[in-house]
């Protein structure tokens, strides 16, 4: 079985006591490539840095609406840096995470929307696709995606909302459907119904280590040697083996990222 994480943050501090042998471990249990997720200036330069070293994993660059400066001008000013990372690294992937989280910050809506669009017309600009977070900003982010230009590969929704209006509005657009942990949480009561109508070759799965682990891991540390759980519960609902569920995950993430 070949497996391919879609979204992993490798970089992240809780990696700093083992990041060399959690990687070759993944490795060794079959992942075989992991897209390491910027989401702000320092945490693009630190998954272009994991990519140098690790001809497996590849990264994305990109400021989260959660790591937004607060002003016009330094946004713009983090942007350039940003397309200047893109240009200059051949295994940056995806703009992202981009997008909207009215969760955790609700005074700066405008500010994040501007961030979501001029971080999309980067994308446009290098032929990217786009790598997009959402968090209780759903019809926002919809908004925006109708009402710009997209890249020609569109993007993922990352660890998408089991929200089956988004879902459905995401497909629409053409945008992939990436799944994480939450899909195998017992109280996910949609978890189902969204694995029913997100079609095979749209589907891409991910850990978003460290967080987010899977039934019966949760809690814990999360690595992509996880995503069997979410592998296993895609497999039972799509009635397909494990195997062939991560063959397809694996060519999608590939035809969209490589
Ligand atoms: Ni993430």
């Amino acid at each position: 079985m070949k497996i391919f994480d879609s979204h992993a943050h490798y970089d992240d501090a809780k990696f700093d006591e083992d990041r060399e042998s959690v990687l070759e471990n993944i490795y060794d249990a079959g992942v075989e490539k992991v897209v390491s997720a910027g989401y702000s200036l320092e945490s693009s330069y630190e998954s272009i840095k994991l990519s140098e070293k690790y001809e497996f994993i590849y990264s994305t660059c990109g400021i989260s609406p959660n790591d937004i400066p607060d002003t016009v001008e330094k946004l713009q000013e983090q942007i350039l840096e940003l397309e200047c990372l893109v240009k200059q690294n051949k295994k940056v992937v995806a703009i992202g995470e981009i997008g909207l989280d009215y969760y955790w910050n609700k005074e700066n809506k405008e500010l994040q929307k501007k961030a979501f669009i001029m971080q999309i017309e980067l994308a446009n600009k290098y032929n990217l696709p786009i790598v997009i977070h959402t968090r209780e900003a759903i019809q926002d982010t919809i908004d925006v995606l109708k009402n710009v230009e997209l890249p020609e590969k569109k993007g993922v929704f990352h660890c998408c909302p089991l929200n089956i209006e988004l879902v459905k509005q995401a497909l629409k657009l053409g945008f992939y459907i990436s799944f994480a942990g939450p899909v195998t949480f017992k109280n996910s009561k949609n978890a189902n119904d969204i694995i029913d109508i997100v079609p095979l070759d749209k589907m891409l799965i991910e850990t978003d280590s460290p967080y987010l682990s899977p039934e019966p891991k949760r809690g814990t540390r999360n690595t992509s040697a996880n995503l069997v759980y979410i592998i296993n519960k895609i497999a039972t609902q799509k009635e397909l083996s494990p195997e062939e569920v991560a063959n397809i995950t694996y060519d999608n993430a590939k035809k969209i990222f490589l």
